[in-house]
């Protein structure tokens, strides 16, 4: 259940050298993440960042600070402390800032791995603000046309306030898949769709174990949006670009100088918030209406699927790989599995 999974994950990182309320707050994000079915970034994610943590890859002690650069404009220094820690303090600023302000841009300079960026607007969005979000992540993704890796999976996500219910929450990566389903298709010697990633010529594969880049969403159009996301949460904050960020694994003894961006807009400074909002409600009831189309059982919003997803796995349990429960439930904090690998290497034994 999300209790016994939030305690693991937490005890886990507090072994590796985590404050407790900081490995609180990583695994209040890991269990949202499982329990919407992204279990990409959720515990999965657990042994890697221990180990980061356990090498000095990460301020145990970071010296943040919310830095206001004009009426609407903030920079939150996260000093390389552990990214889902850094970014929910950030957001936390964020949020009255740009209720002061009534839109607010804010960046989040230098922090480590920050999951899933829905987490993040769903706070602002809660809070009856609008809120688009992006970060940088490891130069894993040919750009269009090209035969080598420049930028990451680069994901974007917006969250929107409603009257009834939790806010719509859309997220994705800028690539046709995640990383982590190449992972899991290796593991089953599975073919992987043609239109996911290529090899090292630049050419479409369906050989997972082949994979030299992933390719972005709808060709040049995913490649666009890659490169903003790339400016906006990097390059504006002075951070690395492009094929300069940092790799996940390729020193885990220093901190990997990530950027992510926040825009918050207050709807109450452009209309009125409770008519924007019977809008919103309008607007989902006549996309349930919509007649859905053969093979599909009804037309949804972003996020919506997870959250029903969420609301079986609280009556059920979240279904874990039973490798991660086994690490979890260890003692092991590995401290030379990730270290060095090549972003597209073949996945460490978790328990080995
Ligand atoms: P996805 O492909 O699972 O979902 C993308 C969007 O489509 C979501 O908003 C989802 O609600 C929506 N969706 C899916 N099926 C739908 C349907 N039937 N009807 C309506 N909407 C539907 O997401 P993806 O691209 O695999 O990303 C997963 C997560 O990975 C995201 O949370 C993202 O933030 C995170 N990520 C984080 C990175 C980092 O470095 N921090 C890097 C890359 C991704």
């Amino acid at each position: 259940m999300p209790d016994k999974l939030h305690d693991l994950i937490q005890k886990k990182l507090e072994k590796a050298g985590l404050h407790s309320d900081q490995a609180e707050e990583v695994a209040n994000h890991l269990v949202y993440a499982d329990s919407r079915g992204i279990h990409s970034h959720g515990a999965v994610r657990v042994e890697y960042y221990a180990e980061r943590i356990a090498k000095g890859g990460v301020t145990l002690d970071p010296q943040v600070k919310f830095e206001k650069t004009g009426p609407s404009s903030a920079i939150f220094h996260g000093d390389n402390g552990i990214g889902q820690y850094i970014c929910n303090l950030a957001i936390d600023e964020a949020i009255p800032f740009a209720k002061e302000s009534g839109v607010a841009i804010v960046g989040v300079s230098k922090m480590s791995h920050s999951g899933v960026l829905s987490y993040y607007v769903k706070k602002a969005a809660e809070n009856d603000l609008i809120c688009i979000a992006m970060c940088q992540s490891d130069p894993m993704v040919v750009p269009f046309g090209g035969a080598e890796t420049y930028y990451g999976t680069n994901p974007i996500a917006y969250g929107v306030p409603r009257k009834t219910g939790e806010p719509i929450l859309f997220d994705m990566a800028t690539t046709v898949q995640a990383w982590g389903k190449v992972l899991d298709a290796r593991s089953k010697n599975k073919d992987i769709p043609d239109t996911w990633a290529v090899n090292d010529e630049g050419v479409p594969t369906t050989n997972p174990h082949d994979v030299a880049g992933l390719l972005p969403i709808a060709g040049p159009k995913g490649y666009g949006l890659m490169m903003m996301v790339d400016i906006l949460s990097g390059m504006l904050l002075g951070l690395p670009f492009g094929k300069h960020v940092s790799s996940m694994y390729a020193n885990m003894t220093e901190g990997r100088n990530l950027g992510q961006l926040y825009i918050l807009i207050d709807p109450k400074r452009f209309t009125n918030l409770d008519s924007f909002k019977d809008d919103i409600e309008e607007t989902i009831d006549e996309l349930h209406q919509i007649r859905p189309a053969k093979g599909f059982d009804q037309v949804y919003v972003p996020g919506e699927r997870g959250q029903l997803r969420e609301k079986g796995f609280l009556k059920e349990g979240i279904p874990i790989e039973k490798s991660i429960y086994d690490y979890l439930a260890s003692d092991i904090v590995h401290t030379d599995r990730y270290n060095g690998l090549n972003a597209f290497a073949e996945k460490p034994d978790l328990n080995g």
